[in-house]
Parts: structure tokens; sequence; C-alpha cells
């Protein structure tokens, strides 16, 4: 395996068992669907969507979700489990390249940048910038800081087990995480760590006005989450 898209389109086990997952998504659809109360109705392009199981969460509050993956599998599993659900669609990597300029009201972007390199990421924002409705928002999260260690990590992973009930299963999760693939190709490919003033001026290199808001977006506690529109 030698991309992050092998990883994600193949098994892994980075949500230690079902409960994780289900806190996981629970906690991103609502976050989302808070920063989100103020528009009626949003067409809201998920991009790096992942299994985006919270997906009917933000159908259910009215958002029209277009949901796009990168790695293939994923697209398929999707189409799978989540296709002929209200308001949710299903993009297809053809869908994705054919996106009309203009419509998209928000686009998420959550847990996705720490595996682009820079020529991708700098591809994207132009493109997402020019999805952009007027008005539209591009919400980036759970971005890392180059400061944020290990130790951050394991308690971002460790306290939400504590206070959801599944604390002995992330223990477990993260000593089969030391012998996992994500810790070698952590080690090899790396992660993309951003400080918010570098990440602030990349974003206006491409014609992009961001903030930082408060709280990250999910349950990691250390991480960052920016809003952006056109400048
Ligand atoms: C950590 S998962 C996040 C999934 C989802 N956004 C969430 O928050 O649960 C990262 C996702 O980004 C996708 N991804 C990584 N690189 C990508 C790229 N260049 N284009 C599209 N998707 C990509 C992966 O396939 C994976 O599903």
């Amino acid at each position: 395996m030698t991309s992050w898209l092998d990883f994600w389109g193949g098994t892994h086990s980075i949500y230690v068992n079902a409960r994780h997952l289900d806190v996981h998504c629970a906690k991103i659809g609502d976050d989302v669907r808070a920063l989100l109360t103020y528009r009626n109705a949003p067409r809201l392009l998920d991009f790096g969507c992942g299994d985006a199981l919270y997906a009917p969460r933000l159908a259910e509050a009215g958002i029209r979700v277009a949901l796009y993956d990168g790695a293939a599998p994923v697209r398929a599993r999707l189409a799978e489990h989540l296709a002929d659900q209200p308001n949710i669609t299903v993009l297809s990597e053809t869908d994705w390249r054919n996106l009309a300029p203009g419509k998209q009201d928000v686009i998420l972007v959550n847990s996705v940048l720490q595996y682009l390199d820079t020529a991708t990421l700098d591809a994207l924002l132009d493109r997402w910038r020019d999805l952009l409705a007027p008005g539209g928002e591009i919400l980036f999260a759970d971005l890392i800081h180059p400061e944020t260690g290990l130790v951050a990590d394991v308690l971002d992973l460790l306290v939400p087990a504590a206070k959801n009930g599944f604390f002995w299963a992330a223990l477990a999760g993260l000593f089969a995480t030391l012998v996992s693939d994500y810790r070698r190709l952590r080690a090899t490919l790396g992660l993309a760590r951003y400080r918010p003033e570098d990440f602030l001026a990349r974003l206006a290199r491409h014609g992009l006005a961001g903030e930082r808001l408060p709280a990250n977006i999910g349950l990691n506690a250390h991480r960052m989450t920016f809003r952006a529109k056109r400048a």
C-alpha cells in the first residue's frame, strides 16, 4: 500500500468498534448542523466523505447532501448504502468532474487535508472556490497543527471513549494502530499539518477569506476548523 487513498479504500480499523463509529458520526452530524442552522435547505458537497454515516442526520435537517470520495471502493459502499435516501446524492468520479460551478452553498472537507500533498491541495482550493454559490462557504475541519503531538491524538481518542463507553476498545485500538498500515504510512508519507496563519494565507492566495472557528467539528478537540468564503 503506497498512498492514503489506497489505505482509505481498503479495510482498516481506524474506528475501534461500531460504537466509536456511531459516536464519531453523531458528533460530526450535530456539529455541522449547528454551524449551518442559519441556512435554509443548503446544497452541501461533502468532499472526502468516507462512509458518511452522518449524512442522514444532515439530510433530516433539510440539508441537500452530495457525497464524493476519491477512493473507488468507498464510492461503491456509499452507492450501496446511501444512494436511495432522501436529500442524499452519491457522486461518481464523472459527476464530481462535471459539477457545475457556482452551485454549492457549503463544501465540507472534514479530516481530509492531512492526506493531501501541497500540489493537490492547491488545485482543489481553486476547484472548491469555483464551485461555491454566491455567499457559499467551505468548512475545513480536523486540521492538525504542527505542534500537536502524539499525546493530544491519544487524548482525543481516549477522552470521548471514556465518556461514551468504549474506553477499553479504544485502548486495544491504539495498540493495533501501532502495528497497522496507518502507522507505516504515517511514518513514510506523513500527515500534512498547518499553522493557522499559514493556512489562512494559503486560502487568501486562492481568493478565499478564512477564519478559524472556536471549536473543531467532530471528536478531535485538539484539531482545528476553518470557515472560508470567496474574498
Ligand atoms: C479520515 S477520512 C474522513 C472521512 C469523512 N470526511 C469523515 O469525517 O468521517 C479521509 C477521507 O478522505 C478521502 N480522500 C483522501 N484523499 C482524497 C482525495 N485526493 N480526493 C478525494 N478524497 C480523498 C479518503 O478516501 C477518506 O475517505
